[in-house]
């Protein structure tokens, strides 16, 4: 089926990579997953918040859990997770469901013209969602307003995660997935639904 035809969202280049130690501001969140479960929760959390049009830069050594998060992510926007596998040899899966989902893995890429050649810059249109593994490598390509996630190994099971939001449309994105993972995670308590922030 076609794509309607959209809106090419103007392209902005970031700043230089700061590190991740700068950027703990009031945008920030930092979290433990205690195992893939819980990084699938947040995953879901973060895919059910999302409203489109938002970057998701990931960051992370091999095995830290980028590819475990975004399965949670497709699931939260309703996409079939049977089909998320790090795009390490195709660089770019596409996913559907509630929103256009573009995964992009730029493990392989080793210089900024090979993160151009992806055709990374072609998903940024529209509502698409577009989640990037081992964004480090084109953090120069990336949009200003983005959500920054990094995983980091503290055992075999446990990470911790740390989001940052660089721009309002992250800032409201980590708000409201705050929220549904607060949601997620104490169902059951007996707490009662509040109304989301906008
Ligand atoms: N707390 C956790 N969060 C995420 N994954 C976990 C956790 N604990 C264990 N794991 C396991 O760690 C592995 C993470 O693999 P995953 O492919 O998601 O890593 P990745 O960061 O995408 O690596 P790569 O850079 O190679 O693509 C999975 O096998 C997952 O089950
Ligand atoms: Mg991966």
């Amino acid at each position: 089926m076609r794509r309607p035809a959209l809106r090419r969202r103007p392209r902005r280049r970031s700043r230089p990579a700061r590190s991740f130690r700068s950027l703990l501001t009031a945008s920030s969140w930092e979290l433990e997953s205690r195992n893939a479960r819980e990084t699938d929760r947040l995953g879901v959390a973060i895919g059910r918040a999302l409203k489109g049009g938002e970057t998701l830069a990931l960051f992370g050594q091999l095995g830290a859990g980028k590819t475990a998060l975004v399965k949670g992510i497709a699931k939260g926007i309703g996409s079939d997770t049977s089909r998320v596998s790090s795009p390490t040899f195709v660089f770019i899966n596409e996913y559907g469901g509630r929103l256009p989902l573009a995964h992009v893995d730029l493990y392989r890429t080793e210089s900024l013209h090979q993160v151009e050649s992806t055709g990374i810059q072609d998903h940024w249109i529209g509502n698409t969602v577009v989640a990037i593994e081992w964004a480090d490598k084109g953090l120069q390509l990336l949009p200003d307003d983005r959500l920054e996630i990094e995983l980091r190994h503290n055992s075999i099971r446990s990470r911790t995660v740390r989001l940052h939001a660089t721009g309002r449309l992250a800032a409201r994105l980590l708000r409201r997935a705050k929220e549904l993972h607060r949601r997620s995670t104490s169902v059951g308590r007996g707490q009662r639904k509040k109304t989301l922030p906008s």
